[in-house]
């Protein structure tokens, strides 16, 4: 059998680029040891890393201070962190559809457990949200606007800047999830009028799992709702206040951090408007061949004009559960996609997918090909020719 085409990344980016696999290897060869706890000649490089990768990061999402970014495991990880920590009993959030399980599950349970009154804002019909629509939502008792940057399901990306300036103008947390848009598409704090960006490692920031975290923006400080070592001041009984150690707790992920450092390197050193041009490509190309094929449903996928979108295209077989065209696809093709609800019930609910388990989808990365996407339409195009003789 041909090897795999891999098509999954919107959930996580593979292979990664070489250096990637080398500054993880290096780091825990050369000076794999606890940062910022000793003063020995390791402990400092290590330290470095950190300090160098903050920066780097910093300079990446256009804030100010290096200590304000902060690491934690992944994008879930932050937006827990961010939404526990500034929303309070009793306070309104505004929200959308597009939510990933990582807000909707702890707006959810602040719904739920601490009387917080959560506002969802639904998408139009091409897959994007009205920002007026969005702004209308806010009133005097607003907190904090919870949203996403990029849909991991249907790729389109948010209109966020107009919502971030009425955020700023009227003090409303803005708290935006760029899991699938660090990488490919310019987050700028200040151009989108974020005051938390919560972003992950592993996709299209090219480093491996379990490495994320958040910028948080001067001024917001974000209530403390973990505790633990942090290296220094030891002696002191509560967490420190200070950033970067008021949002970290324990012992970082420094592997992680290596590889994510050589992970955003290749990514600016590539282009990231490079980059997203070459997948936004071949996502065209996908799109194109999936409309010609008779019985295929393709989610959201029209061009609008002046709108951005991220190279993720969801589609359904008519007649075909998604689980069984995924099946289909790995088994007789050695094609990886995803199916399912990819952990945004909403936007199924949204799409009517929640009632036949959800759609197939592929996620185009850096490393894919015409040959690849060429592979993909013709094996939903033998898949839906089967399923149209059987029925
Ligand atoms: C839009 C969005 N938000 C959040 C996440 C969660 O990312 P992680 O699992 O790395 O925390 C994902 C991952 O698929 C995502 O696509």
């Amino acid at each position: 059998m041909s090897s795999l085409i891999y098509l999954d990344n919107g959930a996580t980016s593979f292979p990664k680029p070489e250096v990637v696999y080398t500054a993880m290897d290096t780091f825990y060869r050369q000076y794999g040891v606890n940062p910022g706890r000793s003063g020995f000649d390791l402990c400092l490089e290590a330290g470095s890393l950190v300090d160098r990768t903050r920066k780097l990061l910093r300079d990446f999402f256009g804030g100010t201070d290096p200590n304000r970014l902060v690491f934690g495991y992944n994008s879930t990880d932050a937006l827990n962190l961010a939404i526990f920590g500034l929303v309070n009993p009793g306070d309104h959030v505004v929200t959308t559809h597009l939510e990933h399980n990582s807000s909707l599950r702890p707006l959810w349970a602040l719904e739920h457990e601490s009387g917080v009154k959560v506002d969802w804002v639904d998408f139009d019909a091409q897959g994007w949200v009205d920002p007026q629509e969005l702004i209308d939502r806010i009133t005097p008792g607003t907190r904090a606007v919870v949203m996403n940057h990029g849909s991991n399901v249907i790729g389109t990306v948010q209109d966020v800047a107009p919502i971030g300036r009425v955020c700023r103008e009227q003090g409303v947390h803005l708290i935006l999830d760029v899991s699938q848009t660090a990488g490919v598409v310019p987050v700028d704090l200040e151009t989108l009028g974020a005051d938390v960006i919560c972003f992950t490692g592993h996709k299209s920031l090219m480093g491996p799992m379990g490495i994320g975290g958040m910028y948080v923006r001067e001024g917001v400080e974000i209530r403390h709702t973990r505790a633990g070592g942090t290296g220094v001041k030891s002696a002191q009984r509560h967490h420190l206040d200070e950033y970067p150690y008021r949002m970290e707790y324990g012992t970082p992920n420094l592997p992680g951090i290596a590889g994510l450092h050589a992970g955003v390197h290749w990514v600016l050193e590539q282009g990231m408007a490079k980059l997203h041009e070459h997948e936004m490509r071949l996502w065209t190309s996908l799109r194109d061949g999936l409309r010609e094929v008779p019985g295929v449903i393709l989610y959201c996928a029209e061009d609008v004009p002046g709108r951005e979108r991220i190279s993720v295209l969801s589609f359904n077989v008519e007649g075909l559960e998604a689980a069984d065209t995924g099946t289909m696809l790995d088994v007789d093709h050695n094609i990886a996609c995803r199916t399912g609800l990819h952990c945004t019930p909403m936007v199924h609910e949204h799409l009517g997918t929640d009632q036949i388990h959800g759609a197939v989808r592929f996620g185009i990365g850096p490393f894919n090909t015409q040959a690849h996407i060429d592979a993909a339409i013709a094996a939903v195009a033998e898949i839906a020719s089967l399923r149209a003789v059987r029925s």
